[in-house]
């Protein structure tokens, strides 16, 4: 019978997740022009289309993610993870669970949460996949107690806290503070602190092998990042508890811990700016993984980290909140952040033996321009469109129906930077299926 290692059975989630992602591209372009143009026939309504797109957003960087951490503790324990078989199972719950999801919010069965909507059932069947990874990696761990490395027991640590987090969100609340408050474990607390551990795992082995960053050096940021991560992460999500019904001391609370939330970001482009200047050469293989990782780092100090503290001081939050800039916060700070990252460890994990030549490498930086361009242009529409929104609805107190037709120009603009966006995507998406389709006997 075919045995499989861990780091085969990475490829499955890296593959699925670009897959999810492809999908992305195309649902969210068609929301957004049902946006303006509301009148337009579609098989599904606009509430349940951002459901799917909402969905799609939380669960693609995840399942990659977890084909990530796969694989890059295997790079790091230099030993096969503790049970193929069992991730092979997780696999197929994660799979099953994720499709039936989005099939089910398709044809509008939900139960109307926001970010989390959808069947309870589904999210037990995610919860318990997760479940299982972080068993597996937990015993891989202990399997391998001699061998752990910072980036492999962080990368483990994280996985931990994506199953913990969302356990929870397969319950609904009737009282609606501690319902509002546990989605955020997973909005929120997924992104800042999960994720963080998770992709520092990933940027640390991947500095390392090409050279980009001293053992030593990412070691020492790591604890940091790390430490960071997990106290700035869980007080700094008080940023989200400003107006659903926490004590007011969660207004300095969320605010004093997003500030500590942006040293490890700075840090990082340090460490990145040091090791530039004295890199071995790069392969192009190993090129376009940068340039991934470069984009996601300088969405990362801005999209994410800048304009999220701006809108956390109250006194604008009060204003802004809930308005198109939160929109192009997200877009900036989810996909430019994470995204970025889940795509270069795909491309990476995929094209293990197989070289880049120069026109592929070509075609591959085309796409990733394409999608910081279109993010950008659609994330500065969202913005400007936010700011006006902010200023004439919530300042001037001018009805909102009038203010929507007064920023719908800018919707519009967000769609055609939303098309070069999802131009991008196609291109990279399908560089990353090709190089799957050519490496997948080896
Ligand atoms: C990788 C990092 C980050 C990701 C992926 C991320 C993602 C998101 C998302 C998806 C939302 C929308 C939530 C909703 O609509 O309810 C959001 C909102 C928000 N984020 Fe971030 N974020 C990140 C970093 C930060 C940082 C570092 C700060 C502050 C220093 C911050 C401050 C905020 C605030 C204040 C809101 C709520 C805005 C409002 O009240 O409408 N974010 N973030
Ligand atoms: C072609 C590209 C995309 C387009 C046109 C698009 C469009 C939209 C639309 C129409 C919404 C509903 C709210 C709004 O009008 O802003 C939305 C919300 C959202 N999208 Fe996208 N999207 C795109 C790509 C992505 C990607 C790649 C991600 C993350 C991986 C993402 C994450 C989100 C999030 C987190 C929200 C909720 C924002 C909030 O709470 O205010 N989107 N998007």
């Amino acid at each position: 019978m075919k045995t499989f290692s861990g780091k085969q059975i990475a490829r499955r989630y890296v593959l699925y997740g670009v897959f999810l992602f492809a999908i992305q591209g195309i649902v969210a372009l068609l929301g957004a022009t049902s946006l303006i143009f509301p009148d337009l026939p579609s098989p599904v309504s606009y509430a349940y289309g951002r459901a799917v797109h909402l969905a799609l957003a939380t669960f693609w960087p995840v399942i990659g993610m977890m084909g990530m951490v796969y694989y890059y503790t295997v790079e790091q324990l230099k030993a096969d993870i503790y049970s193929p078989k069992l991730a092979r199972w997780q696999f197929l719950i994660l799979l099953m669970a994720s499709a039936g999801l989005l099939g089910t919010l398709a044809l509008g069965i939900g139960n109307g949460r926001e970010y989390l909507d959808g069947l309870p059932v589904f999210y037990l069947g995610i919860s318990l996949g997760l479940l299982l990874g972080a068993y597996n990696l937990i015993r891989t761990l202990w399997q391998n107690k001699q061998k752990i490395t910072p980036a492999a027991g962080i990368m483990a640590v994280g996985a931990v806290f994506l199953c913990v987090l969302i356990i929870p969100n397969v319950l609904r609340f009737t009282n609606p503070v501690a319902d509002e408050a546990v989605k955020f474990w997973v909005v929120h607390l997924w992104e800042e602190m999960a994720f963080e551990l998770t992709t520092s795992g990933f940027i640390a082995s991947f500095f390392v092998t090409a050279g980009i960053a001293e053992k030593r050096d990412i070691e020492k940021w790591l604890y940091l990042e790390a430490t960071l991560s997990v106290i700035g992460g869980l007080f700094g999500t008080g940023h989200h508890y400003f107006w659903i019904g926490f004590p007011p001391v969660w207004l300095f609370l969320g605010t004093f811990f997003s500030l500590i939330q942006v040293l490890p970001v700075f840090l990082l482009a340090y460490l990145v700016y040091k090791g530039f200047k004295k890199h071995k050469p790069f392969s192009l293989r190993e090129k376009l993984a940068v340039g991934l990782i470069l984009s996601s780092i300088f969405h990362h100090l801005t999209g994410a980290t800048l304009l999220g503290i701006l809108i956390t001081i109250p006194w604008i939050n009060v204003y802004a909140h809930g308005t198109y800039i939160t929109s192009g916060h997200a877009h900036l700070a989810l996909f430019g952040t994470i995204g970025f990252l889940v795509l270069a460890g795909a491309y990476t994990i995929l094209s293990e033996k197989e070289p880049l030549d120069k026109k592929a490498y070509g075609y591959g930086l085309s796409g990733v321009i394409l999608l910081n361009l279109g993010l950008i242009g659609m994330s500065s529409s969202l913005i400007l469109a936010g700011f006006l929104q902010t200023y004439l609805w919530r300042v001037m107190g001018i009805d909102f129906m009038a203010v929507n037709s007064v920023i719908n120009p800018y919707l519009i603009l967000r769609v055609l930077w939303g098309s070069l966006f999802t131009l991008g995507a196609a291109i990279l998406c399908s560089l990353i299926i090709r190089t799957w389709w050519k490496t997948r006997r080896a």
